[in-house]
């Protein structure tokens, strides 16, 4: 396996939670990690702090022109891209006899059009250096069906299969693979969560680390594995 050392790697959604133990673990392997927000720039702040001052990227990532912005922006100040995360999301809930067109655009827009535009901006400059990995972060809703999130779990379904897709597309130079986290709390607890933890073989809930576990896995990995997508859930998908 590939190290992270010295490999210029742009996370987005890094401020906080899954996000920044993501961008915190590539730092602490090596890379020099480029820091995606939107609105969060005090933790975008903090993160980069503890990333060794690494540089900071604003986009909202519903607008496919400040995408291509920011790409722009990380080739003049940091130079080519070995890897991207695409961790950036949005959740929310709603009766799919309720949910309206903002509603589902609001979803979609962040969760699957933002991550095939990121995959098309760092793939492109990858192809033409013949070398990069990109990890789309998925979710298990993506992989079971949730009620009240169908939206949600359409959006990340689709991450799901764009991984699948743009595996096939962009190979054999680029490796591009999922990880699909199951229940990661930071400090917020409800029913739901309880329900699902409760059905975990694992019988607790994850981690940012352990996703970001994943992640590493990914980036460091072979071009011999590439269109997966590993749920990191304690088990919960198999029930
Ligand atoms: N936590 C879990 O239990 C869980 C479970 C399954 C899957 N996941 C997936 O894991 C990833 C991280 O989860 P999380 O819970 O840590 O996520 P989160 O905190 O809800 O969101 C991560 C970041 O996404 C960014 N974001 C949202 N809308 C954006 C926009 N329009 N433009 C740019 N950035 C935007 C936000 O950046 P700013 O704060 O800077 O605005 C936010 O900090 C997501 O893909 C999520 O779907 C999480």
């Amino acid at each position: 396996m590939a190290s992270l050392e010295g490999k210029t790697i742009l996370v987005t959604g890094a401020a906080k939670r899954i996000g920044r133990s993501i961008a915190l673990r590539l730092h602490a392997e090596g890379a020099r990690v480029a820091i995606h927000y939107s609105t969060s720039e005090a933790g975008a702040r903090q993160t980069a702090a503890e990333c060794g001052n690494a540089p900071l990227y604003r986009a909202n990532l519903e607008s496919v022109a400040e995408i291509e912005a920011m790409f722009r922006e990380i080739d003049a100040t940091l130079g080519p891209l070995d890897g991207l995360v695409n961790n950036a999301a949005r959740f929310t809930r709603f009766d799919p006899l309720e949910i309206t067109e903002a509603d589902w655009d609001f979803i979609h827009d962040v969760n699957l059009k933002a991550v095939f535009f990121c995959c098309q901006q760092a793939a492109r400059r990858m192809k033409s250096r013949g070398h990069g990995r990109i990890v789309n972060i998925s979710s298990l809703g993506g992989l079971r069906p949730w009620a009240e999130h169908a939206h949600y779990c359409a959006s990340k379904a689709g991450v799901v299969m764009l991984t699948r897709a743009l595996a096939k597309a962009f190979g054999p130079e680029i490796g591009v693979n999922s990880v699909a986290p199951g229940v990661i709390p930071f400090g917020e607890w409800n029913d739901a969560m309880e329900a699902m933890v409760r059905a975990t073989p694992a019988g607790r809930p994850g981690t940012g680390a352990e996703i970001a576990d994943a992640v590493v896995y990914f980036l460091t990995a072979s071009n011999f594995v590439t269109g997966q997508i590993l749920a990191v859930d304690g088990g919960l998908s198999q029930r």
